[in-house]
């Protein structure tokens, strides 16, 4: 099976709107306030990068990331996640903001919803470039969210295809001939 690179769904500047008016919106909502903002390797990536920029010196923001993958090798994800890289800073009693580039079955998310709220932070809410809600299999609450796209595999601004295309600056729909 070869793969392509497809048609744009979502160009630059589509992306760079959305991400300004999430920027926006976070730094109303955490004015005044300490956030730790979690970026998942490698996915959030670009997306943690710009969104970052676009929250204003109120908030006292702080960024780390977590790694983390799905035990076996099962294409379904199974929902029991290994922690490769943990968080750097210490959480406890800030606000957390969970970034990921995309939200599918829900199961990365709920894990790590869970895991950050064990160690007792003030709030742990999500923020999420990509949501295709079809594919949920766990309800998972998202606080802040980039756009709904249609079931179909994406690429680009830091998805990847087996760690491939994700430096491409707008997201494509990958195809498969
Ligand atoms: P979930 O646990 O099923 O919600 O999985 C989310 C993870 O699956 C994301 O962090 C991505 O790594 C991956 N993923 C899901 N859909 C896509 C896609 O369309 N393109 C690239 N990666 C995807
Ligand atoms: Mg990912």
């Amino acid at each position: 099976m070869t793969y392509r690179v497809g048609e744009v769904l979502l160009s630059k500047e589509k992306i760079a709107e959305r991400v300004a008016s999430l920027g926006k919106k976070l730094s109303q909502d955490y004015a005044g306030q300490e956030l730790v903002v979690v970026g998942v390797l490698k996915g959030a990536v670009l997306f943690l990068s710009d969104l970052v920029r676009q929250v204003d010196r109120e908030v006292h923001l702080h960024f780390d990331f977590i790694s983390v993958s799905s035990y076996g090798d099962s294409t379904v994800s199974s929902g029991i996640v290994k922690i490769n890289k943990d968080l750097d800073l210490d959480i406890r009693g800030k606000h957390v903001l969970i970034v990921e580039d995309i939200i599918d079955t829900g199961l990365t998310l709920s894990y790590l919803i869970k895991l950050l709220e064990e160690r007792e932070p003030l709030s742990v809410k999500t923020c999420v470039l990509l949501d295709k809600p079809e594919r949920r299999k766990v309800p998972v609450p998202v606080d802040y969210r980039g756009f709904e796209i249609p079931d179909e595999f994406v690429v680009g601004y830091g998805l990847d295809y087996a760690g491939r295309w994700r430096n491409l600056d707008e997201v494509f729909v990958l195809h498969t001939d």
